[in-house]
């Protein structure tokens, strides 16, 4: 091993964001532990997590058994029970811990507030203001900053994982800071990297969401699994200045009323639960308003609310909104659909596992199969928590050394950033995120969906012919991965269930269809 800095960790975490983190602070103090991040710490989907955590504390009203009905309701079909019920039965006892380390959710008196979102039978997510999501990753972060058993390396970008005779050995990573490769080995490696919404044009999820943890994963004979299903949020802002920002589904809970270009309500026509319906069921019907007016974008309507209740319910999404000139105590709000959460990844098991040995996955970036056709709001949050509890108790029963040889860590390490290509790189970028949002998003046919697969293949042509290592580059090959599985999984699946609407197959299809597709690099 002759110029690589090899950094040696019983763990390796890819990802910063709740599912990273909380795995981390879960395993044995005895354990090293590398926490390896893109970007800054602070940089994840979670941080930008608004509504909430789903969780059944009212013990009056609910239950983890009606948490876990209505998660396989809004699933359509497709949710792994023991995977669900896992999730729905672990919970309290993970926000528990969150409290017990400072999280400071909202309060009525001494309870913790539960607000209700779409699909919930009753109220049951917690909340932290409209920012849950960064209350409770600064806590995190913080917390593992105090843990002297856990490194993060911020700027870290994962360029490929590391398999020698079928057992994950590690990662190789490109340190942007010091501008060199650096080869992480472990026993243990979680990929927590989050989800793809970057392989769209619009929407909520940051720019480093480029499905890398599941480019990277399948490269080495990793499984993908319900890559078919994303899901679109209904209310994400559409302003001129902004059209990644989200109107969170909590503001329905708390009564919002969506209106049309004629200002009149409407999703009492499509279902009988309203504006509380499933989130797939409202994005199309939002879609359908849409295209029926022939405007880009319907309306949110909260103005029944006093200001004084907005700015303390509310506080980010008032200020927000303000800063564009809209006074949601007084204007409608303008919203559009925008791609916000992946149901499909890499494939686990109930304990976060991969079919490769000493490699998990949890977060976003997994399939465990709790979402099945379209996630439940709010169990997201939840699930970084309760599977990253799973993935630590597994790694803690795991005991032994490191025992790699030499010739199993030896690399080829003649990288150099060339960034030539980048401009040309950002335009290819481009030209999948427009592809995928026109042809591959709410609504789809085979014909829409075969046009894409033709142009992604043009890409793709196109892109083997670029020469030279640039992150650019890396993230291209993963979104253009990524975006093939949603296409392929798409085109494969002929019904409509939950996130997948096909309008050539407009219904869902029991009898052949009620399973989930699995698919690997072929
Ligand atoms: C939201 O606040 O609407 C997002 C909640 C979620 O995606 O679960």
């Amino acid at each position: 091993r002759k110029d690589i800095e090899v950094i040696d960790k019983d763990v390796i975490i890819i990802g910063s964001g709740i599912a990273g983190v909380y795995t981390a602070l879960e395993i044995p103090e005895g354990c090293s532990i590398g926490i390896i991040t893109k970007e800054t710490l602070d940089i994840s989907n979670s941080v930008l997590a608004q509504g909430g955590i789903a969780v059944s504390l009212d013990e009056q009203n609910d239950s983890p058994q009606l948490h876990f009905k209505d998660t396989l309701f809004a699933g359509a079909g497709l949710c792994n029970d023991e995977s669900v019920w896992v999730l729905v039965e672990e919970a309290a006892d993970n926000i528990k811990k969150l409290c017990s380390i400072g999280v400071n959710f909202d309060k009525s008196g001494q309870q913790l507030s539960l607000t209700r979102e779409g699909a919930h039978s009753v109220n049951r997510i917690i909340h932290s203001g409209d920012t849950t999501g960064k209350e409770v990753c600064d806590k995190l972060i913080e917390e593992a900053q105090k843990r002297s058993n856990i490194s993060m390396f911020e700027r870290h970008f994962a360029v490929d994982l590391v398999v020698r005779n079928e057992k994950c050995i590690g990662v190789l990573v490109y340190d942007e800071t010091a501008e060199k490769m650096k080869l992480f080995t472990a026993r243990n490696t979680v990929i927590a990297t989050g989800g793809f919404g970057q392989i769209y044009s619009h929407t909520t999820n940051p720019e480093v969401a480029t499905g890398d943890g599941v480019g990277m994963c399948l490269r080495v004979g990793a499984e993908a699994m319900d890559m078919e299903f994303v899901q679109f949020h209904p209310t994400v802002l559409y302003h001129p200045k902004d059209k990644s920002f989200l109107i969170s589904e909590a503001v329905r809970g708390e009564g919002a009323m969506l209106k049309n270009s004629r200002g009149e309500r409407f999703m009492h026509k499509y279902h009988e639960l309203a504006e509380l319906a499933p989130r797939d069921v409202v994005s199309r019907a939002i879609f359908q308003e849409m295209t029926i007016s022939g405007s880009a974008n319907v309306f949110l309507d909260i103005t029944f609310k006093s200001r004084e209740y907005l700015e303390n319910r509310f506080p980010n999404i008032f200020r927000t909104c303000l800063e564009y000139g809209i006074d949601i105590s007084k204007d409608f709000i303008p919203v559009a659909p925008a791609e916000h959460y992946c149901m499909g990844g890499i494939k686990t098991d109930v304990n976060g596992m991969t079919n490769i040995e000493n490699l998990y996955a949890c977060g976003e970036v997994a399939c465990t199969g709790i979402h099945g056709a379209n996630r439940l709001a709010s169990n997201s949050l939840l699930e970084g928590l309760v599977f990253g509890r799973k993935i630590a108790k597994k790694i803690s029963e795991t005991s032994g050394a490191n025992s790699l040889t030499q010739e199993e860590t030896d690399m080829q390490t003649n990288f150099s950033l060339n960034r030539d290509s980048d401009t040309v790189l950002k335009d290819m970028k481009e030209e999948i995120q427009t592809t995928m949002t026109k042809y591959v998003g709410i609504i789809r046919n085979e014909q829409g969906l075969a046009t894409a697969k033709e142009i992604l293949n043009g890409i793709h042509l196109r892109f083997l012919d670029i020469w030279g290592f640039s992150l650019v580059k890396l993230e291209v090959a993963n979104m253009l991965t990524v975006a093939n599985l949603v296409i392929e999984a798409a085109l494969e699946r002929k019904e409509s269930r939950g996130a997948h609407f096909r309008s050539d197959f407009d219904k869902p299809d029991d009898v052949n269809w009620k399973r989930n597709i699995v698919k690997v690099l072929g």
